[in-house]
């Protein structure tokens, strides 16, 4: 059934361009630009794709572009679908799949977070080395889609390392002090509460968001590479005394991203 589907939304894509991505990259709330500087642009809006649920979150367009950059050929999306919009699991890493299906090996995800490490500062950017799932829902629970990946799927190297040593290279060049650290995936949509973001750091948590772990471990699953890369856009709650709010998330993700554009365009070319 999710396979039939996947190979129509496969069809679909590969209807539009006859050209297989060699990345693929997810781009966060405030992150998009990256898209729209692609060359030989294709642009599929969500709702025109087989399969897709379609994203309203704010600072998300909600579409695929596949062009070319630097050369290489990459597929964006330009929106992700959270757990907080009352989308499944299943919904949200459908993208993932799909990817995956396509024959693209490489998933680029990226994202805007709030900092627990107090010596982050907003517009810092940070390798994900690693995660903590505490949005209480697994991608994988149900039956195992066999054909994509096993029952129980070790996450030790759900972050590619190559890929990780690839970014500490771009960023150096780029004179970008990359900060490295464990992303924590809250479900949200409020914020986390000052109690919650101490114990988020006692766990060994860097930084925490309403994304990317569902898209990571289903991508480990079917045997995606994943790079991810986050934007601290605020430092989270409790740790200044001011109080939160999404619009500061997107305009520090907004203000940040030509930087992180243009390290995702070094990333790009090299990988
Ligand atoms: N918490 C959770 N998600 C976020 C934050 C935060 O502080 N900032 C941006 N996304």
């Amino acid at each position: 059934m999710l396979e039939k589907q996947i190979r129509e939304t496969v069809k679909y894509i590969k209807g539009k361009t006859g050209i297989l991505p060699e990345a693929a990259i997810v781009l966060g709330s405030g992150l998009g630009g990256f898209a729209d500087s692609l060359e030989d642009a294709v642009i599929l809006p969500y709702e025109e794709i087989p399969g897709f649920a379609v994203s309203m979150a704010p600072g998300h367009k909600g579409q695929m572009v596949l062009g070319k950059k630097k050369g290489r050929y990459v597929l964006c999306l330009q929106g992700r679908f959270h757990y907080y919009e009352g989308y499944t699991m299943a919904q949200i890493v459908y993208p993932v799949r799909v990817i995956k299906a396509l024959g693209t090996p490489k998933l680029i995800l990226t994202n805007s977070c709030g900092g627990l490490n107090p010596n982050f500062k907003p517009g810092d950017f940070m390798l994900i080395t690693d995660h903590i799932n505490f949005m209480g829902a697994n991608p994988l629970t149900g039956p195992n889609e066999d054909w994509l990946g096993c029952r129980f799927p070790d996450m030790t190297k759900a972050y590619n390392q190559e890929l990780a040593g690839k970014a500490r290279a771009c960023a150096k060049t780029l004179s970008i002090d990359l900060k490295e650290g464990v992303y924590v995936g809250y479900g949200g949509p409020s914020f986390e509460t000052p109690a919650e973001i101490r114990m988020f750091q006692m766990l060994g948590g860097s930084a925490v968001g309403m994304s990317t772990v569902p898209e990571v471990i289903a991508a480990s699953h079917c045997g995606l590479e994943v790079l991810a890369l986050s934007c601290i856009t605020n430092l989270a709650a409790g740790i200044l005394d001011q109080p939160l709010s999404g619009e500061e998330v997107i305009e520090t993700a907004g203000k940040a991203g030509r930087k992180f554009t243009e390290l995702l365009e070094k990333i790009v070319e090299i990988i």
